[in-house]
């Protein structure tokens, strides 16, 4: 890990240096940042906020920008805020004349003990989520929790739903994580993901652990956007991770009482999400399930559990279950 003048220096010498964020972030934090970095002639590329821009016409916006600045190999991007642009700024660097360097401070949660962490960058297409993208690790990861000060109280939610599934699938002492005490897992949260990533970088094995309540939770977090009722990344896998504990219940032969006990949690990660879920919107998630880039063979392999700590991958679960497992799940909510 770099100290601050190591980090200094290094921005000093580069050639050039650009700052990519989001709209909200560069209104709370940005010129705090420039200062705290001693780069106040960085290039600033500020995009609006939401998944809606993880997208390859904002990708090349700023390929643009990178270009007409001049941005050369010894170019370093600072990428500065939530997952969104962690993501979208990864995969723009790792990509622009095949790789320059980049540093990601994340702002959000999520982006905190999840996002910023392992090196899968991307960008949704078509529809789907992180359709493109790369395997590129960031220089340094700088987590400040003082960010976290602004952060608005569904998206802390949101983060906390990542800290969760670390709970289910590595360390159960995560599951006590709640609102008031998760700056205390912040680190062994972002331990935890290092450690899977360490093992299987490019995700050949274990590391798809960390998918797990992804697979629905990407469909439903599809799905709500295409309907013009987004829910957050956190608020779909907490959804996800609902089913496939149902599912892991019938399957792999998991204790029902650790679904009976997430339905608590599930409905507090959940609490200001607007869903409208209708018993006819389920089909329409299995579309979504079909662009999983976990899918084998056309199967979709599920991550499910036979107990806590215990994940088990490569599931193939049939589309029935899968369905069943939306309709109780939302019932438990109601
Ligand atoms: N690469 C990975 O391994 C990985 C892992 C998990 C999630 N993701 C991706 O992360 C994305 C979700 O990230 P996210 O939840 O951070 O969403 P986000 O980046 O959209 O941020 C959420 C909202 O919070 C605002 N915000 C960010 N920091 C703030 C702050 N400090 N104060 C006030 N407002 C702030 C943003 O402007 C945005 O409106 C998804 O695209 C998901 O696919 C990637």
């Amino acid at each position: 890990m770099m100290t601050h003048e190591e980090l200094r220096r290094l921005l000093a010498e580069a050639s050039r240096v650009f700052i990519l964020t989001d709209e909200n972030v560069a209104g709370f934090w940005l010129p705090e940042l420039k200062r705290w970095l001693g780069c106040d002639d960085a290039v600033e590329m500020v995009i609006k906020p939401g998944e809606c821009k993880k997208t390859l016409q904002t990708a090349q916006w700023i390929w643009r920008k990178l270009s007409r600045h001049g941005a050369d190999r010894h170019a370093v991007m600072v990428n500065f805020g939530g997952g969104v642009i962690t993501d979208l700024g990864g995969f723009t660097a790792s990509c622009y004349q095949r790789g320059i360097r980049f540093i990601h401070v994340p702002t959000t949660l999520l982006a905190m003990v999840d996002a910023s962490i392992g090196g899968k960058n991307g960008v949704d297409f078509n529809g789907f989520k992180n359709q493109i993208g790369t395997f590129a690790n960031p220089l340094e990861v700088l987590i400040n929790p003082i960010y976290l000060s602004t952060l608005p109280d569904r998206e802390v939610l949101s983060g906390l739903a990542e800290m969760v599934k670390y709970g289910f699938i590595a360390d159960p002492s995560m599951l006590k994580v709640d609102g008031n005490n998760y700056e205390q897992y912040l680190l062994r949260a972002g331990r935890i993901k290092q450690e899977i990533v360490d093992c299987d970088f490019t995700e050949q094995g274990c590391r798809k652990i960390l998918n797990f309540g992804h697979t629905l939770g990407h469909a439903f977090e599809g799905w709500s956007a295409a309907k013009s009722t987004p829910l957050t990344h956190g608020e779909s896998v907490a959804l996800g991770m609902g089913c496939a504990l149902w599912i892991s219940v019938r399957r792999c032969g998991l204790s029902e009482t650790v679904l009976r006990d997430y339905v608590p949690t599930m409905r507090r990660l959940l609490s200001l999400a607007p869903i409208s879920f209708e018993e006819t919107d389920v089909e329409a998630l299995l579309p979504y399930l079909a662009h999983d880039k976990k899918n084998r063979e056309g199967q979709t392999r599920w991550v499910l559990l036979s107990s806590v700590g215990s994940p088990v991958y490569d599931n193939v679960v049939p589309d029935d279950l899968v369905c069943q497992s939306v309709h109780e799940v939302l019932n438990l909510m109601r």
